[in-house]
């Protein structure tokens, strides 16, 4: 960290923004708060901005002159915050208004994964209204067993795993009360690992062993109910090979500052296939990014630190940028 960067922002008002609507926002208070703690700690001046819809005064009554986004999901991952921060002028940490937008719609990110030819499983995107015709099932190109998503949520939320065809009609009920439009993919067996992207930099991979074999909201975030293992058990050729992926994927869709790669390398081709990029990754104590930080020798504080000096304005007035 140079000494220039550190003056620049020690005497600013830094504003922890947490929380807002979305189905994530609990999970985002935590990450908030952890965040908040962490730059009190190295003496910045921190204050925690709860998203809502008077976000803008809220940011200018508190003089707020650099913005760490601690939000996740709709309103604070999908570019919304932070083309308000760019019409502000307020530098903010992390991915851009279009790479976030991008990460957070999984049907556009693998429509550009596809396009530079980085493997995802087979997909297709279906709107709400396609579940109530009576030619569903006929419509449906994704072979079973599928997944089925929300196509921009997180945390597993309206997620399911369908391997019956008469399930599959209710499984995207489910992700439609969560979005309009619906992403079905290839369900691929397999080690689900994520990777950690800080500096520009891949961290060491995490294998995530869910104890009742699938990554759930329940699974995420109860204590104990998941293992993780720290490096993964593959071996240093592929877990160079995924590392590299999971770079071209974050570049692909032009992410900036930290972000979290996941993945699965399946256990019939030893292939890995990358399911999303979570540009606003959790940042609690427990979360999979510190953790992979971690392990490569960077402890939360500075992990933190090192965010918030990617703060910057990424699209317009170039006069308003702080390097
Ligand atoms: N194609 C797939 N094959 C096998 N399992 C899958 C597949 N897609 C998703 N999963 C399982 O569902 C979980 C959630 O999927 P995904 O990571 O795409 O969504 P998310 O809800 O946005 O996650 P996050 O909490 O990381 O934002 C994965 O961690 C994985 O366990
Ligand atoms: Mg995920």
């Amino acid at each position: 960290m140079n000494s220039l960067t550190n003056t620049l922002y020690s005497n600013k008002h830094i504003g922890v923004l947490m929380g807002g609507a979305s189905a994530e926002r609990e999970i985002s208070l935590r990450t908030g708060t952890a965040v908040l703690k962490a730059l009190r700690a190295k003496k910045y001046q921190a204050h925690s901005i709860d998203v809502t819809a008077s976000i803008a005064q809220a940011l200018l009554k508190k003089k707020i002159a650099v913005a760490f986004i601690a939000l996740h999901g709709k309103g604070g991952e999908d570019g919304t915050i932070q083309g308000t921060l760019e019409m502000l002028h307020i530098p903010y940490t992390g991915s851009g208004v279009l790479a976030s937008a991008l990460a957070m719609h999984k049907g556009m990110t693998k429509i550009i994964l596809r396009y530079h030819r980085i493997p995802t499983a087979d997909f297709q995107v279906i709107t709400a209204e396609t579940i109530e015709r009576v030619d569903f099932h006929r419509k449906i190109t994704v072979p079973l067993p599928l997944v089925v998503k929300p196509i921009a949520e997180g945390s597993t939320i309206g997620t399911s795993i369908v391997t019956h065809k008469r399930h599959l009609r209710s499984a995207c009920r489910q992700a439609a009360s969560c979005d309009r439009s619906i992403l079905l993919e290839r369900f691929i067996e397999g080690m689900e690992i994520t990777t950690g992207i800080v500096d520009g930099k891949a961290l060491p991979l995490i294998e995530i062993v869910p104890r009742d074999g699938f990554y759930s909201f329940r699974s995420k975030y109860t204590p104990g109910s998941t293992d993780y293992i720290v490096p993964a058990r593959i071996t240093k050729a592929s877990a160079a090979k995924i590392q590299h992926l999971s770079l071209r994927a974050y570049h692909a869709l032009g992410c900036e500052g930290v972000a979290r790669v996941d993945l699965i390398v399946s256990h019939h081709r030893k292939q890995p296939y990358i399911l999303e990029i979570n540009t606003i990754p959790g940042m609690t104590e427990t979360s999979l990014l510190p953790m992979a930080a971690r392990s490569a020798g960077i402890e939360f504080d500075e992990l933190v630190e090192k965010m918030l000096h990617t703060a910057r304005l990424k699209e317009i007035q170039p006069e308003g940028r702080l390097k």
